[in-house]
């Protein structure tokens, strides 16, 4: 069981999200509103499974204080008579610390050292970026990933969205990735607990709990991938990556009547295979997007590509893969005949069954 300790401060807000998705990922989580928190949150805000409690109903394996103000930091890093949730924090196997501080407070001596003693003392500081709470997907990562889990230890590497070949200063040759599914895988791993590095093709903004850089093309993918790829253990290729770029972009915008009305295009590389050429024991999943019966492609690219999965989807089928919520997927492994067929889910329990499959098989490959 966790124990979320919400503290009176704006970072409250956030709380209900927090205490949703750490409670999505599988943990029973308890919820204590320190006094004056219904200034910023009330308890209808926090919905089943979720429970809202006076004190923990057992010893909970960590507790989270969030937002923590000073006093609660004080108190913590003091050993101070306190509520219910210090009391457990004691007990529990592991404790964090959401500081929500505003910019004096923040800098004050002795807060400061009030944090470096929790910090000595074995509590996780979740830091936002500036002095107030770290955001929710932050607080939510960072608690997780502190707490360890499945994944704890395993670094990954994932790629999302669609690249863009530039034509001209203005046109490109693009197409309908959204990156919601390598988002969501990203997301999904920062929950159980691994390490995570995004290159994200055209996204707009970076996936909290992550090393994310944004890149435009295949060429900027794949150096980026290429100079990441020798610190990870495995390479999850979710981008859509163009199989063509124009033979000879403009640095202006072509106008009409000026420009040919043909565009001779030239071949990109194939990063998944130049990944694997160069690191024969890194363990690789790529996708293959199929019209129609997506596994002989899949089986197909599992050799071609040098994979270990190929995850495969038919982008035939309506409101699925390509900008959806959801997606349909076969999952076929190198290592094990067969394949698992995931039925329309949403894109994160999608994320959790290719995590699944990934960490079997990885296990499996370490066995051998
Ligand atoms: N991929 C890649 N580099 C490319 C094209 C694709 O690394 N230039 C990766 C994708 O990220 C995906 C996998 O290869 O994980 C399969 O992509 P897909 O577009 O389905 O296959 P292609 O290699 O383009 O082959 P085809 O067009 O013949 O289906």
């Amino acid at each position: 069981m966790i124990l979320l300790s919400v503290g009176p401060s704006p970072g409250a807000l956030a709380l209900p999200f927090v205490a949703s998705e750490i409670a999505a990922v599988g943990h029973r989580v308890e919820v204590i509103l320190e006094p004056g928190t219904s200034r910023f949150v009330g308890p209808a805000a926090f919905a089943e499974p979720v429970a809202l409690v006076d004190g923990p109903s057992e010893t909970p394996e960590a507790v989270l204080f969030a937002p923590a103000i000073a006093a609660t930091i004080a108190r913590l890093a003091r050993g101070l008579e306190g509520g219910p949730a210090e009391d457990a924090a004691k007990a529990a196997r592991a404790a964090f610390v959401a500081p929500d501080l505003d910019a004096g407070t923040a800098a004050n001596a002795a807060v400061l050292e009030n944090l470096a003693v929790l910090g000595e003392d074995g509590f996780g500081v979740i830091r936002g970026r500036g002095s107030g709470m770290a955001g929710a997907e932050e607080v939510v990562a960072g608690f997780l990933r502190g707490l360890g889990g499945p994944m704890s230890g395993l670094r990954l590497l994932v790629t999302a969205g669609g690249t863009r070949e530039p034509i001209d200063s203005v046109r490109f040759i693009g197409n309908h990735s959204s990156g919601k599914m390598g988002v969501a895988i990203a997301r999904e791993a920062v929950r159980r607990g691994a390490e995570v590095s995004v290159v994200a093709a055209n996204l707009e903004t970076a996936e909290p709990g992550t090393e994310t850089r944004i890149v435009e093309t295949v060429e900027e993918l794949r150096d980026e991938v290429l100079r990441r790829v020798g610190g990870v253990d495995a390479l999850i290729m979710a981008a859509a990556v163009s199989d063509f770029t124009p033979a000879s972009p403009v640095r202006e915008k072509i106008r009409r009547g000026e420009g040919k009305t043909t565009l001779e295009l030239k071949p990109t590389a194939d990063v998944l295979k130049a990944v694997r050429q160069k690191n024969p024991d890194l363990f690789v999943v790529g996708f293959a997007a199929t019209h129609g019966n997506p596994v002989p492609d899949a089986r197909e690219k599992l050799v071609s590509k040098g994979a270990d999965i190929i995850v495969g989807n038919d982008i035939s089928l309506e409101g699925l893969g390509f900008g959806a919520e959801e997606n349909e997927v076969y999952v076929v492994s190198r290592a094990r005949a067969g394949e698992r067929f995931v039925p329309r889910a949403s894109k994160r329990e999608v994320a959790r069954v290719i995590l699944d499959s990934l960490l079997a098989e990885m296990t499996k490959e370490r066995q051998r």
